[in-house]
């Protein structure tokens, strides 16, 4: 069985302090329960360090939104996957629409960086995603395979496992508009096939398929429920450790 992960993309939001308090709000209310889910804060880079000594020895685990593919160097404005390891990262989102939409991210280039994040061992958490005309115009799985299939090349079947992909369907993000629960599990199955068709069926069985997109503790519980949707990847929602935790709890 896959276990539920449950990541909250803070995107550009909290500054040091806002940062601190919102952990220690998270940390007190998820303290002594017993969870069904993992739990992944990504903070921006700035609260990175000092997340990671208030969540130690609690259940969160840390990620970052973004890194370079290079280990070091003259690339100012980079992070390297080292840099985020050093700070105690066990993930990091890659992919996002965000970055390939307003800092037009490729696929080859998102490649490059799931290929030194693993190299690394930084989990990616892997975003694909269809614009809304690309929706109408009915070609959201021919989007999604070209996704998928070139941000993964050279990926190995060991290494595949550490990765976590999010479908997060461009239009429903920061949007209020969610897919459907029958939506979202029809994209997650046609990804664990094609997962299936470039590893293998019990390599697609492992792997979680996170959704993302408007998801609030109150449609996160059917979300969740469906066979193929395995956790969320919440923006707005998981800027209140009290919406986070509900969507948390639903898991
Ligand atoms: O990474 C998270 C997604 O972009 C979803 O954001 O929950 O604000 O729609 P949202």
């Amino acid at each position: 069985m896959r276990r539920k992960v449950i990541a909250g993309n803070w995107k550009m939001n909290n500054d040091l302090q806002q940062s601190v308090s919102l952990i220690e709000e998270l940390k007190n209310k998820l303290e002594n329960k017993s969870l069904n889910c993992d739990v992944i804060i990504c903070p921006p880079f700035t609260s990175l360090y000092e997340a990671k000594k208030l969540i130690d020895g609690s259940a969160i685990k840390l990620g970052a939104q973004n890194m370079f593919y290079e280990d070091s160097g003259a690339y100012t404005g980079e992070i390297s996957a080292q840099m985020l390891k050093s700070v105690g990262c066990e993930y990091v989102i890659l992919g996002h629409s965000e970055r390939r939409t307003i800092f037009g991210e490729r696929d080859e280039v998102i490649n490059k960086k799931i290929k030194k994040a693993l190299s690394q061992k930084l989990k990616p958490i892997f975003c694909v995603g269809e614009t809304l005309e690309e929706r109408e115009k009915d070609i959201t799985e021919k989007v999604i395979k070209k996704q998928i299939e070139k941000g993964l090349v050279d990926v190995t079947p060991d290494e595949v496992l550490d990765v976590i992909i999010a479908y997060e369907p461009v239009w429903a993000i920061g949007t209020g508009r969610t897919a459907t629960p029958q939506q979202a599990q029809e994209v997650h199955n046609f990804i664990r096939k094609l997962l299936a068709n470039m590893y293998s069926k019990d390599f697609a069985n492992m792997i979680v398929i996170q959704y993302g997109g408007s998801v609030k503790p109150e449609n996160a519980g059917e979300l969740l429920s469906q066979k193929d949707i395995d956790g969320a990847l919440v923006g707005g929602a998981c800027l209140k450790a009290e919406s986070f935790l509900g969507i948390i709890e639903a898991a």
